[in-house]
């Protein structure tokens, strides 16, 4: 039985836009709004909203009323200078919780994306239950709206996800190897700072599967089961794309003075138990 209306937050983002084509690929939802702010959404019938402005925020879901809401818009580190503290807490922290509190009022269907940004890295694994601890003020954005979504709809479900790739279109980790590797962008792939990549399209079923299920509620660990370092991952996207890695500039984190979380390893294996969506390691994805 279709399941009503689903609102897509950042609908144009990486994630987003495939969050959007595979819920239009099903008959389980009766209609799809695509958020976006500046960008078009391709799938599902946009909706411009600036999401810093929550007035806009509200009258909006005034307005379509929402059956269920995959909230996938944020402000990132991929946003270069605009990244400034004032659009983080606009973005990340008081619209989550106007989205929050909204699907909580109205017996909508909430499901947050979070980041392993919000720890600051560790020898060992985080778990669903280790409690964020932030070094930097994207990660404190993300953790902050965690925390808001917990505490004003705790019938909603937190999806923490890592480095996205995917082929289609291409991630912005694989385009930023191939501009190293011609020799078109500065810098290096640190070989010190270990994550756990996921495929952006199991991410998306993943969400989706979440935002079907009420009954799956509180933290969710949206990562692949491999660790790989920045450097590991982008000789890996580059293989994959058939791109030759020789001359990929390796670095160091500890050695770069920047303040960075080193190791963020993200287990996976309570979330997977709970989800029909496999989380693939990036051979099983690159394999194919
Ligand atoms: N990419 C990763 O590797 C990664 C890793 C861990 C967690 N995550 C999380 O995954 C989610 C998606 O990330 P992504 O990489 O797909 O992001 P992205 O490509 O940077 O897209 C961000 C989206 O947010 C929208 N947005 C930003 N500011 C807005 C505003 N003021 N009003 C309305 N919309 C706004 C953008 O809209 P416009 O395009 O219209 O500007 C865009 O659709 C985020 O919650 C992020 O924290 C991502």
């Amino acid at each position: 039985m279709p399941m009503g209306r689903l609102l897509i937050t950042g609908a144009s983002g990486y994630l987003g836009q495939r969050v959007a084509y595979f819920a239009q690929q099903t008959t389980i939802w009766n209609k799809i709004y695509s958020q976006s702010w500046r960008n078009p959404a391709l799938a599902g019938e946009h909706v411009a909203c600036d999401l810093a402005n929550q007035a806009q925020l509200q009258a909006l879901l005034d307005r379509i009323q929402p059956n269920a809401i995959i909230h996938t818009a944020a402000v990132t580190p991929a946003m270069g200078a605009a990244m400034t503290n004032e659009a983080l807490w606009a973005v990340n922290v008081q619209a989550t919780a106007t989205l929050a509190a909204w699907a909580a009022q109205h017996e909508a269907r909430f499901v947050h994306v979070s980041s392993d940004a919000v720890w600051g890295g560790r020898d060992t694994a985080y778990t669903e239950s280790d409690v964020p601890a932030p070094i930097h003020p994207y990660g404190a954005s993300k953790a902050a709206g965690e925390a808001l979504v917990e505490a004003l709809n705790p019938a909603a479900a937190i999806a923490r996800t890592s480095l996205l790739y995917g082929q289609n279109p291409l991630d912005p980790n694989t385009t930023m190897a191939l501009a190293m590797v011609r020799g078109e962008r500065d810098g290096a792939l640190f070989t010190d700072e270990m994550r756990c990549p996921v495929f952006v399209e199991d991410v998306a079923q993943a969400l989706l599967e979440l935002a079907q299920q009420p009954r799956l509620y509180g933290i969710f660990h949206l990562v692949g089961p491999q660790i790989l370092s920045r450097f590991e991952l982008g000789q890996a996207l580059l293989a994959w794309n058939g791109i030759d890695s020789t001359g990929l500039p390796a670095g160091n984190t500890s050695a770069s003075g920047l303040r960075r979380p080193s190791r963020v390893v993200v287990d996976n294996r309570a979330t997977q138990s709970q989800l029909s969506t496999i989380l693939r390691s990036i051979d099983d994805v690159t394999r194919r």
